[in-house]
């Protein structure tokens, strides 16, 4: 519910769960500034007044520490702002006051950008605040969505220049929350097959931050921060998350300053970012959650799983269960053909596998990263009867077929580079650093926009291909277009574009399953999950280095967006041994699937792995959409664990890293399973939910490096 109290000049969005309440403050006679003073459990209309900040500071001062929902820079506010705006004579020049608000049901689509939806009216609620500055004539639209059965608020802002003379804007961020109080920042840190590590950085009077300037949301940061009360943990007490719905360059900023308010601001990077606004222009800044918890972190993980999988992300998968599916990248690399394709092919039909995926190396002339991309064509010196033959032979075996695009990417080794040297980012003048052998399509021409649609339209057309894995393998360097705008524009273009690419082929082929990757998961983010709802989650398939991955990537991510495989032992990446157990116990915390060369693992394993895809099949309802609740942390201790739970079971996963001599697993006391319910488990004993929760089990796990035990209990 949305109350606007006029007279008191507040608007008050809450629910049962949580309050958001912003405030007008009267500046002067030159208008009322829009404040966020409120996010936290609910309050009462009756509660809202206007925190006195002038007792404390003299007005020259005051702007700095007034919790602005839209700050600006250049007028006196000194903290991370949210917009940065030049008149065209290069002053900073805005300043915003209340013009007009509008309650809207259920929650506008943002033109052209990833967010999150309502599918009825009644699910959420809309305030839509319009600020102005009467000089340069700037509009300022914040939007605030609060759904009605969650704790998250989706927040954006819009920008017209409704005046006579172009704007530039250097900055426009998403949001601004404003907190009273100190808070510990959590963020997802990594590099390459190292992503989503859990860092938090206790509360620091300064500002810290986290961003992307590479052109894709990044392995080194994600697209997201936790702030927790110091007091916080995984199971208890005060936490906000903030993710931004997009896949390109971010900054997220957390500054404390020395009054103890804590500003969360995010959205675009402003150090790859400018846009010239002509008079009649609007800019949509892309899309924040933010969300609060009084349950710890697994609270604010629960409210994003919950949101992202089913409001998020879209289409014919959304609600289906996923398929169990096989790719040949770590079985064959480049060095495959039709016939190996089908050798492993067919031991996975036997085993149960549904989905059989072409990675890498099927076409031009493709037999290592040297080459061919931007060259759509079947390779038929390797598959002798083409990806038509292919994917017939594989449906015939009862699989379905899918495959592997970079439609990103050129190889200056390439008919499309030849043809077309223009159609790369570059800077005249400039040398075109490569980087996997490739440079990087120029997505902001539409041209080469409706060049990648065409392309990779006219291969799903060929054929039945039931999914793709669309990759995306470098960095932005040399970022530079033909395209006849203000250059600074074109970070944020590319994205545009490559949206536009996204909605087109996937609303073209609506029972296509689209799988995100980015050299693993260096695009995981909101952004792509809107049009792919799953991911791929890191190139490094060890099953230990997995755990601490997948619970790191569980912060903000659904176990149903998280690709998951097992791979060959010893890994390809560390040369880690681990049992074929280990690694399917791991992969079951995530989107299931393998990764090696089955037709070339012992009878034993084979065995195994039978016995791992029927568990799969019986279980993943659960694991794809259960509850889910992390337990024991990898990165504070020798073993984790986390647990799903669905109406129909609890399914409990623990792990443990390295052996000790004369060691014992902890007790593992599960969470939030509703009260007075009876489980059974596998030898037919039955606890109680109270039991589980307060005495908990001593799972029986071996005494061995990395081991892995299961329990699951049906409801009685
Ligand atoms: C990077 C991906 O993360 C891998 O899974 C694989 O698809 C390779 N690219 C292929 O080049």
């Amino acid at each position: 519910m949305i109350t606007c109290n006029k007279g008191k000049g507040f608007f008050h969005l809450s629910n049962s769960s949580v309050s958001l309440v912003l405030q007008l403050r009267q500046d002067g006679d030159m208008g009322q500034e829009l404040l966020q003073t409120y996010f936290g459990s609910p309050i009462h209309d009756g509660d809202v007044s206007l925190p006195s900040y002038s007792d404390h500071f003299s007005n020259d001062g005051l702007r700095t520490v007034l919790p602005y929902a839209c700050p600006i820079d250049g007028l006196g506010d000194y903290r991370p702002s949210m917009l940065r705006v030049m008149d065209s004579s290069g002053r900073r020049n805005a300043e915003l006051f209340y013009e007009s608000h509008q309650i809207a049901p259920g929650k506008p689509v943002l033109d052209g950008l990833p967010a999150t939806y309502a599918e009825n009216e009644d699910e959420a609620e809309t305030l839509l605040i319009t600020l102005g500055d009467p000089v340069t004539g700037l509009k300022a639209v914040c939007s605030y969505t609060l759904f009605a059965s969650s704790t998250a608020v989706a927040a954006n802002v819009k920008l017209i220049n409704s005046g006579t003379e172009a704007l530039t804007l250097e900055n426009a961020a998403s949001a601004c929350f404003t907190f009273e109080g100190r808070y510990d920042m959590l963020h997802l840190h990594g590099t390459w097959a190292h992503e989503r590590n859990v860092e938090r950085i206790p509360a620091a009077r300064m500002t810290r931050q986290i961003e992307s300037c590479r052109g894709a949301s990044g392995h080194e940061h994600n697209p997201f921060v936790a702030l927790m009360r110091p007091e916080a943990s995984e199971a208890y007490g005060e936490c906000y998350g903030f993710s931004l719905v997009y896949s390109g360059d971010f900054r997220i900023a957390v500054d404390e300053n020395c009054f103890g308010t804590t500003r969360l601001v995010g959205g675009l990077n402003p150090r790859t970012f400018r846009w010239t606004l002509k008079p009649g222009d609007c800019f949509q800044a892309p899309e924040a959650v933010v969300v609060y918890s009084s349950n710890g972190l697994n609270g604010m993980s629960q409210t994003y799983h919950q949101l992202y999988r089913s409001r998020l992300c879209r289409g014919y998968w959304r609600d289906r269960e996923r398929p169990i599916l096989i790719n040949n990248w770590e079985a064959t690399y480049f060095d495959f053909n039709h016939e190996r394709i089908m050798k492993i092919a067919k031991t996975a039909a036997e085993l149960g596998v549904e989905l059989f995926v072409l990675d890498d190396g099927w076409f031009g002339q493709r037999n290592d990263d040297h080459s061919s991309l931007g060259d759509w064509v079947v390779n038929t010196k390797k598959l002798s009867k083409g990806l038509e033959g292919l994917s017939e032979e594989i449906h015939g075996l009862g699989m379905n077929f899918g495959l592997w695009f970079e439609p990103e990417m050129v190889s200056p080794r390439s008919d499309l580079y030849n043809a077309h040297p223009d159609w790369c980012l570059h800077i005249p003048g400039r040398r075109r650093t490569e980087a996997r052998h490739q440079l990087t399509l120029d997505m902001s021409r539409k041209d080469v926009q409706d060049y990648v649609i065409n392309a990779v339209s006219a291969i799903l057309r060929s054929t039945q291909i039931d999914y793709v894995k669309w990759d995306m393998n470098r960095s932005f360097m040399e970022v530079g277009s033909e395209l006849p705008v203000e250059q600074g524009e074109i970070v944020h273009r590319y994205m545009l574009g490559l949206y536009r690419v996204l909605a087109e082929i996937t609303s073209a082929f609506p029972k296509v399953l689209f799988e995100s990757c980015a050299s693993g998961g260096g695009r995981f983010d909101p952004g792509m999950l809107y049009y792919m709802p799953q991911t791929w989650t890191s190139d490094d398939t060890d099953a230990v280095e997995r755990l601490y991955i997948q619970y790191g990537t569980s912060l903000c991510y659904p176990a149903s967006t998280i690709g998951a495989h097992v791979s060959a032992s010893p890994n390809h990446q560390i040369k880690r041994v681990t049992s074929v157990e280990m690694r399917g116990l791991v992969a079951l915390g995530g989107n299931f699937g393998y990764e090696l060369d089955l037709s070339a693992q012992s009878p034993e394993d084979l065995e195994k792995i039978k016995e791992q895809i029927s568990l799969v099949k019986n279980l993943r309802s659960t694991t794809n959409k259960g509850v889910f609740t992390r337990l024991l942390s990898p990165f504070d201790s020798n073993f984790a664990a986390w647990q799903f739970v669905d109406e129909k079971r609890v399914v409990l996963c623990v792990y443990r890293i390295l052996a000790h001599p004369a060691s014992s697993a902890p007790v593992i006391r599960l969470r939030n399973l509703p009260l007075g319910v009876s489980y059974r488990d596998e030898n037919h004993r039955v606890l109680s939910s109270e039991a589980l929760m307060n005495i908990g089990i001593r799972p029986e796990l071996k005494n061995e490096d990395f081991s892995g035990f299961i329990q699951i209990w049906e409801r009685e």
